[in-house]
């Protein structure tokens, strides 16, 4: 499973890579706008940063206001200019289909983003975009049961053969972490502070503070 790290914070992008491993990034409008900076001035930081990692992929969003194919193409094919690895999330809806449709034809590599329903996962796997990411934690958030459709997805797409990878997005916890897992999603995408709650356990720091206690009362030699 790949973890992916959501965010347009440099700082944070390169603790991802550097320190932990992890494979690629995905921003969206909300990231960059975190990140203080004008939108290409982000993106071209972050495209500086990987330009010698060929195997960090990083999922840009075209402007969320376009509603034809016709400018969400040719917005995509500007920005995907600015780096080879840059995947270009298109909207889940008729016009992005249409686009993302042309831009995989043309060898630009899509994530097909906002996914709220296994239906809406189809077309995505159909025209074989690069990724689909099925948001979970915004499901959750108005209490539906946000994740038991990436399970259907996972069956659907391994009936079909689809080559698209799915990206489970907008994970808040790490219970929601471990049942991507479990499911089989191929990636996770979350902050990094959802990634550094599920690599601890206070079980951990428990049975930690008994073999110190245990180290303090026993001769070294
Ligand atoms: C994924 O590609 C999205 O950027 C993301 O997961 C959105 O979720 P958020 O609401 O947690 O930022």
């Amino acid at each position: 499973m790949k973890y992916f790290l959501d965010s347009a914070k440099l700082d944070e992008i390169k603790i991802a890579y550097e320190q932990y491993g992890f494979d690629g990034v995905t921003t969206n409008p909300k990231h960059i706008m975190n990140s203080g900076k004008p939108f290409k001035k982000a993106i071209q930081d972050i495209a500086d940063y990987v330009a010698d990692k060929p195997d960090f992929p990083v999922s840009v969003e075209i402007n969320p206001h376009l509603d034809n194919a016709d400018d969400m193409v040719a917005y995509a094919k500007d920005i995907s200019a600015i780096s080879k690895n840059f995947v270009i999330k298109i909207p889940t809806n008729k016009q992005g289909i249409i686009a993302a449709r042309r831009l995989e034809a043309q060898g630009i590599r899509t994530n097909m983003t906002l996914v709220f329903s296994a239906a809406q996962s189809i077309m995505p796997g159909k025209l074989h975009a690069k990724y689909v990411s099925p948001f979970v934690g915004w499901r959750e958030d108005y209490g539906d049961d946000g994740l038991s459709y990436v399970k259907d997805i996972v069956d659907i797409y391994k009936t079909y053969n689809f080559d698209t990878e799915i990206i489970v997005a907008a994970i808040r916890t790490a219970k929601q972490l471990e049942q991507a897992a479990i499911y089989g999603a191929d990636i996770v995408t979350c902050a990094l502070s959802v990634y550094e709650t599920s690599f601890t356990n206070p079980y951990t720091d428990l049975g930690l503070k008994t073999f110190q206690d245990a180290w303090d009362n026993t001769k070294t030699e």
